[in-house]
């Protein structure tokens, strides 16, 4: 997997860049928010967030890919974390985007726009033949990030003890994506 070799990751408004010690703390707020948690188990406390990182790190070392912290280009404010980890379930490995943005930035098309540059990247790598998403059916946001980038439900998987849409994009079908 190339996506942290091609790190930083520019568009037109963002700088994706592996996480680091410096964005655990708008990391670990994130994911204390209940808000952003809705579709979550539960909120996370801060010495979780600690490890959920660490975690992250280790991800990097080993696969090469993992999420990233999305920063705002101009400002580099931390947005949120994007990016395509490696995930074995049901006697499959798949390719699985994620994404999570603070509250501040939502409603301003970052996250498919993040999520579009973490695709691209994904499948320019040549063993990269399509890439997965779970997602509660309840999680309207996310579907709606999901169809923006062409994804599509192939089935339905038990994820964190709960009900997920198992989302799907092909290399073929993300070619030539137009962002509307
Ligand atoms: C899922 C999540 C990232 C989606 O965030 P989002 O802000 O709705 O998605 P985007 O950043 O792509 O923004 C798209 C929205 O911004 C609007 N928008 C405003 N200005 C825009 C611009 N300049 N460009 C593009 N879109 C813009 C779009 O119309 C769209 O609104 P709509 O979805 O109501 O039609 C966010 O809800 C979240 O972090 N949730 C908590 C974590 C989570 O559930 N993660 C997913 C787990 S599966």
């Amino acid at each position: 997997m190339s996506l942290l070799a091609r790190t930083p990751l520019r568009t037109a408004r963002l700088i994706l860049t592996p996480l680091d010690a410096t964005h655990v703390a708008p990391l670990a707020a994130m994911l204390a928010d209940p808000v952003v948690m809705t579709y979550f188990p539960r909120t996370m406390t801060l010495p979780e967030s600690e490890a959920w990182w660490r975690r992250t790190v280790e991800r990097y070392e080993r696969h090469g890919t993992g999420l990233l912290a999305v920063l705002h280009a101009d400002t580099g404010v931390f947005l949120g974390d994007c990016g395509v980890q490696v995930r074995t379930f049901g006697g499959r490995t798949h390719l699985e985007l994620g994404y999570h943005f603070t509250r501040e930035a939502w409603g301003c098309g970052y996250a498919t726009e993040a999520a579009r540059a973490c695709l691209e990247t994904t499948f320019d790598d040549a063993g990269a033949a399509g890439v997965i998403a779970l997602i509660r059916p309840e999680n309207q946001p996310s579907q709606r990030v999901a169809r923006r980038l062409r994804m599509r439900v192939e089935s339905g998987v038990l994820h964190l003890g709960l009900v997920h849409d198992q989302w799907h994009i092909s290399r073929e079908a993300f070619a030539g994506l137009t962002l509307q």
